[in-house]
């Protein structure tokens, strides 16, 4: 059972590859809220993964909501093709030089939920004109293009600001973090105002038969 109302997105950019079904079919069974897919072009950030006949092809897995967070430039381009692929939910990325506006109402039009995502050297403040068309805000706290990275305290007080500004609007647009998410920063992040944790070498980097106890360490004590 749930112990409160904190999801959990599993960033298989941290599990084995060469068995990326299985891998989602252990966290699928362990516990994950959604499944959160990675999608990077070598241009907007220093990574290549995955691309829709990727996610297509796992779409069989598991009927949690894929979570699909586009790293690429331009965005509008692939947007359709990761709907097709099975995505619920695309977020893009504020500095990805693309209409924001225009590129959210792709996404709303294609029938998904919407996010917006920024890199930790970008100000919340950014965000204000878009928050009633967002349905996610995804604050990075690495910079984007890999996994295992440390950490970011300096993002908490984004957070909190984010927090704010949905309080004053009364908007209900979920809250996720994503990067060096572990049992520790999980919790800073939750009293910080967050309600969606991405996580991938918390949970991948250990046996599967601990999926479910890392994903409950996750959610905190509540
Ligand atoms: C980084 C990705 C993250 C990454 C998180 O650009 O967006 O989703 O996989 O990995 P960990 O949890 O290992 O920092
Ligand atoms: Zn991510």
């Amino acid at each position: 059972m749930k112990k409160n109302n904190i999801l959990i997105s599993p960033s298989i950019l941290a599990a084995d590859f060469s068995k990326l079904g299985q891998e989602i079919i252990d966290v699928d069974k362990a516990g994950a809220d959604w499944i959160h897919l990675d999608i990077m072009d070598g241009h907007f950030v220093p990574n290549l993964t995955i691309g829709p006949d990727v996610v297509s092809s796992l779409r069989q897995y598991t009927k949690k909501l894929f979570d699909v967070h586009l790293m690429t430039m331009p965005a509008n381009n692939w947007l359709e093709p990761f709907a097709k692929a099975g995505a619920d939910i695309i977020t893009i990325h504020i500095e990805a030089e693309t209409d924001i506006k225009e590129s959210l109402k792709i996404i709303k039009d294609l029938g998904l939920k919407t996010g917006i995502s920024i890199k930790p050297s970008t100000p919340e403040t950014v965000l204000e004109k878009y928050l009633d068309l967002c349905d996610l805000v995804l604050v990075m706290t690495v910079n984007p293009g890999f996994g295992g990275q440390k950490f970011m305290n300096t993002q908490l007080e984004k957070i909190r600001n984010i927090k704010n500004m949905q309080n004053k609007t009364g908007l209900s647009f979920d809250i996720e973090v994503d990067g060096g998410i572990n049992k520790d920063t999980s919790k800073a992040c939750i009293e910080a105002g967050a309600n969606v944790l991405v996580a991938g070498n918390a949970i991948f980097s250990e046996d599967a038969n601990n999926y479910t106890n890392l994903i409950n360490l996750l959610r905190g004590p509540n």
